[in-house]
């Protein structure tokens, strides 16, 4: 596959749960892509998708009790309906994913090193020694100081930061072309957060790896993505580059996430995002924009015809809604 095909094609992606009271529809009709060498956000308030959709991207959801529609390429191999084995060969070779709590994929009964050592020897084929010199190889690559000794030590030994830097050397083992990270620095106080995330950045330059960015808070995407995936309710409702949605988004709730995020529009604020009124049940959804019944813009086609994506000025800019925002002036 030549550099210049996306990395990553996600098209027309819906994921609908099968619960004793109903269908409930997680993720719909979701479609983006993503380049090589390139950082995408997708952000969206809790209970938005983003993990779903995340999970869904790398074939990862189970197959009970969920019926999964749609596409995900990954250099061009389809993961939606993949069999088992042909996921096993792209998981941590191609693709490897990082989610906000680090001891769900850490073995807490089994030491750092060891964890490591396993995916080079059963992924790349490592011999024993091979695998510990790469293993303690990796550790110093993500900042862990005294990596012979750390790779002795069980992961309850170690801060929330130094584990997570644990779990990013193993997702990095397999040498995967894309890191899927979600909410990788939740939890985390701000310094450690930050220097996570530089991290990541540190390491997708230097590997040449792709990231997907998945969060909550806008302050984490904001310098460190190239383009953006607005999500509420299951769907995509802005996406484009990171500047315009941040300079000039026209979407209502891309604008509530953005004055709800503490760090960008209050500093001393630490408070997570809240805007007035709670998502909606995505067992019943409304008719119109899912946002509407917590949208200051909303009108009363708002409520029975929902937008589709629209293209706005910017290049790749699209949004969803009946009465965007204007552009303001003077920004370019
Ligand atoms: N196994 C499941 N069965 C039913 N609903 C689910 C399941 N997993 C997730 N959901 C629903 O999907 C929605 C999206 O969840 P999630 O992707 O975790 O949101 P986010 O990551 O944006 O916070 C939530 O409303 C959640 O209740
Ligand atoms: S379509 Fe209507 S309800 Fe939805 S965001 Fe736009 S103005 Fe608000
Ligand atoms: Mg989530």
């Amino acid at each position: 596959m030549s550099d210049s095909s996306p990395l990553l094609e996600v098209t027309d992606l819906c994921t609908t749960f099968t619960t004793p009271t109903g269908p409930v529809a997680a993720v719909s009709g979701v479609s983006f892509t993503l380049n090589h060498d390139e950082t995408l956000g997708i952000v969206g308030e809790s209970g938005s998708g983003k993990t779903v959709l995340s999970r869904t991207v790398m074939g990862l959801q189970p197959r009970r009790n969920v019926v999964v529609t749609g596409s995900s390429r990954l250099n061009g191999v389809e993961l939606v309906g993949a069999s088992e084995a042909e996921k096993r060969r792209v998981w941590g070779l191609e693709v490897a994913m990082i989610f906000q709590d680090p001891m769900t994929s850490l073995n807490p009964v089994m030491r750092i090193g060891k964890q490591i050592d396993e995916i080079l020897r059963v992924r790349r084929g490592l011999s024993r020694s091979a695998a510990r010199d790469r293993a303690i190889e990796l550790l110093e690559l993500v900042g862990i100081p005294s990596p012979t000794q750390r790779y002795r030590e069980y992961p309850g030994a170690l801060s929330g930061g130094m584990r997570q830097r644990v779990v990013i050397a193993a997702a990095l083992a397999g040498s995967p072309q894309l890191l899927m990270a979600d909410e990788p620095t939740t939890g985390l106080d701000v310094t450690i957060q930050a220097q996570i995330l530089n991290l990541l950045d540190d390491l997708r330059a230097r590997l040449r790896m792709s990231v997907v960015l998945v969060t909550h808070d806008l302050g984490v995407v904001a310098t460190r993505t190239s383009r953006l995936v607005v999500m509420y309710a299951g769907r995509v409702v802005e996406v484009g580059s990171t500047r315009d949605l941040f300079a000039r988004h026209r979407m209502p709730y891309t604008r509530a996430l953005l004055e709800g995020s503490p760090r960008l529009s209050n500093p001393a604020h630490t408070r997570l995002v809240t805007i007035p009124g709670r998502p909606p049940n995505l067992a019943q959804l409304p008719a119109g924009c899912s946002f509407a019944p917590r949208c200051a813009y909303a009108t009363a086609q708002c409520h029975v015809e929902r937008p589709e994506l629209q293209p706005a000025d910017g290049l790749g800019h699209y949004f969803a809604c009946w009465n965007p925002l204007p552009t303001p002036t003077g920004v370019s």
